[in-house]
């Protein structure tokens, strides 16, 4: 991914009543948009300019740039809060992450219990997510720009608790956003396309250590 501003994957009024095209447009529109203007302005004149996306927030964390962090971050992270999101999503977990939660959370119930929690009383703005930590599902709050790919963590999911993603909808109360997301939007399906990949690189990795064939995988979730 380069830095650019993706097209929704969806029409800006698909997440109502939950999210309004007010919110949407804004937040895509405004807030998206200006973190992509500001990446390409600081990028002008850098040697980084065409490293990609993911490699350009890696190196500006490494170097401590902070600016070009925090856009291109969020450039990053909005776009796969977006894909995160469905008009027909929400509810229960299903497929293989479901596979994962029954290990590492129990069940759905106390896992989304966790995930609403985390993302209702998060101090600030900033993002949860859900992550794979090695081969453990895990619940990941990170403040303002940070992100989880600078602390080796695999994104399956992302939920923007910034106020710009639901106060002109809802106010102070990110709690009702958060049930609107998670009861109703929540892209379970983009999860577990997610977690595929980030489970076939990790047999990959391993079967290239062991010597072994990658075409049967060492560990499935099905
Ligand atoms: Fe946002």
């Amino acid at each position: 991914m380069s830095i650019s501003l993706p097209e929704l994957p969806y029409h800006v009024d698909a997440l109502e009543p939950y999210i309004s095209a007010a919110t949407v447009g804004f937040h895509y529109g405004k807030h998206h948009a200006g973190y992509v203007a500001r990446s390409k302005q600081l990028l002008a004149q850098s040697e980084l300019n065409g490293l990609a996306i993911e490699d350009l927030i890696r190196v500006a964390h490494t170097r401590g740039m902070t600016a070009l962090f925090n856009n291109v971050a969020q450039v990053w992270s909005h776009s796969f809060y977006w894909q995160s999101l469905h008009p027909e999503g929400g509810g229960e977990p299903h497929g293989a992450i479901a596979a994962l939660i029954e290990i590492d959370f129990v069940s759905n119930e106390l896992f989304l219990e966790r995930l609403r929690d985390a993302a209702t009383n998060f101090f600030g703005s900033g993002w949860v997510w859900v992550v794979l930590n090695k081969d453990r599902l895990d619940i990941m709050r990170t403040s303002n720009a940070d992100n989880p790919l600078v602390h080796n963590q695999v994104p399956l999911l992302a939920i923007d608790v910034w106020e710009h993603a639901y106060y002109l909808d809802r106010q102070n109360n990110r709690a009702a956003y958060v049930r609107g997301v998670l009861d109703h939007l929540i892209n379970w399906r983009f999860a577990n396309e997610n977690l595929e990949s980030a489970l076939k690189i990790a047999n990959t990795r391993s079967a290239s250590l062991t010597g072994t064939s990658s075409e049967a995988p060492s560990f499935t979730l099905d």
